[in-house]
């Protein structure tokens, strides 16, 4: 098992990573000193797979559990959804000392993140990701949210978790798509912030394909520090932060106008795809690492250029995202591998160009 410190003050957390960590859950629960109910939030699928085992870990560590589901999909990470969660936990008399257990992939931890940030003022949180993503990217760093009225994540709060417990059992179950999805954000990792990693990545995705456990924990737990890291340093996302939106510019647009029909990761590696064109245009990253890149995308399974949408949709999706300030859109480019900035100095008609080659 691997153990990556948050340090966030008292808002500090442990991030478990391992094999077989949700039979644990009992007792590590035990240890942070939680009351003896706890709530699970889970969906349908995820409930079927893990459950059982998890509920068994807490029910012998003496806790009362109660388990609520909600329905799997983007469309019901709402306040609706939540509202309904709000009422349920009244009903199994869940207390302020009660932890709420977010079992499932992010859509699970962002809603079920938010009801524990405002049910009675705040309930202890833990996150359980068993998706990739999840848990190397949405599990970690406090932001939890639903959508509103179209809008992503646009009601919400900065609300750390207590615990993060990343079983790498889990992904085994994971359908080939949410697992390419989510090597998205792993390379995505390596490109901002660490080139021996992305060697890693390219040396082991034969057997990251194979579902090889010893090489999830190693790029769960190398992902995982990474965002701990940049957290740390930014918790409200007021600078630093801002990295983590490398591809995500573009990546936006595109899950924007085909209506999310293409998944995060894969988005964000068409929009990483057209960042690091976009600085080597710029002539700041050389192109035998644009070379590189898009190679190790392609393996991985993802695409690299733009899927059929009109390229004027897309350019207005990026102008009226949410993180555009002052009319400004901001760019996350590398140098090198491993080293990125934030730039909102750049050429929309380049950016165009590069989009309609790509
Ligand atoms: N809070 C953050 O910082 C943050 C960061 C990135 C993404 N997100 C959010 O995360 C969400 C996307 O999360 P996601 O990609 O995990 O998708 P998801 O939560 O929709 O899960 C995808 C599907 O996988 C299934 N699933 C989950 N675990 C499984 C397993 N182990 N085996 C088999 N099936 C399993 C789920 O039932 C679901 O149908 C979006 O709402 C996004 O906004 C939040
Ligand atoms: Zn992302």
């Amino acid at each position: 098992m691997k153990k990556i410190r948050v340090r966030l003050g008292q808002n500090g957390y442990d991030v478990l990573i391992g094999p077989g960590l949700l039979s644990e859950t009992g007792r590590l629960l035990k240890d942070l000193g939680c009351n003896d109910k706890a709530v699970i939030i889970t969906d349908p699928t995820v409930k079927n797979l893990y459950g059982i085992s998890l509920r068994q870990s807490l029910t012998g560590n003496g806790f009362k559990t109660t388990l609520l589901e909600i329905p799997e999909g983007e469309e019901h990470k709402s306040l609706e959804t939540a509202g309904r969660l709000y009422q349920e936990l009244t009903d199994a008399g869940a207390e302020r000392g009660t932890p709420v257990l977010a079992l499932g992939g992010g859509v699970i931890g962002d809603v079920a993140g938010f009801v524990a940030a405002t049910y009675m003022r705040g309930v202890p949180l833990v996150q359980l990701p068993t998706t990739l993503l999840a848990q190397v990217d949405s599990s970690i760093g406090g932001k939890v949210a639903v959508n509103h009225s179209q809008l992503k994540n646009k009601i919400g709060a900065f609300y750390q978790p207590r615990l993060v417990i990343s079983d790498i059992t889990t992904l085994q179950t994971l359908p080939p798509s949410e697992l390419t999805s989510g090597l998205g954000e792993v390379i995505k990792y390596a490109v901002i912030r660490d080139a021996e990693f992305l060697g890693y990545l390219e040396e082991h995705l034969d057997r990251i394909k194979a579902l090889d456990a010893g090489v999830f924990e190693h790029i769960v737990a190398v992902s995982a520090k990474i965002k701990a890291e940049v957290v740390e340093k930014d918790e409200k996302d007021t600078g630093l932060r801002n990295i983590l939106n490398f591809g995500h510019t573009v990546g936006h647009a595109i899950e924007t106008v085909t209506e999310f029909r293409i998944s995060h990761g894969q988005s964000v590696a068409i929009g990483m795809m057209a960042a690091v064109l976009i600085a080597s245009e710029m002539g700041v990253f050389e192109n035998s690492d644009v070379v590189r890149i898009r190679k190790l995308l392609r393996r991985a399974g993802l695409m690299t250029k733009m899927p059929k949408v009109e390229l004027g949709r897309v350019m207005s999706a990026m102008t009226h995202d949410k993180k555009v300030a002052g009319g400004k859109i901001k760019f996350v480019l590398p140098r090198a591998i491993g080293d990125v900035f934030v730039t909102d100095d750049v050429n929309m008609t380049l950016v165009e160009k590069i989009l309609s080659r790509t």
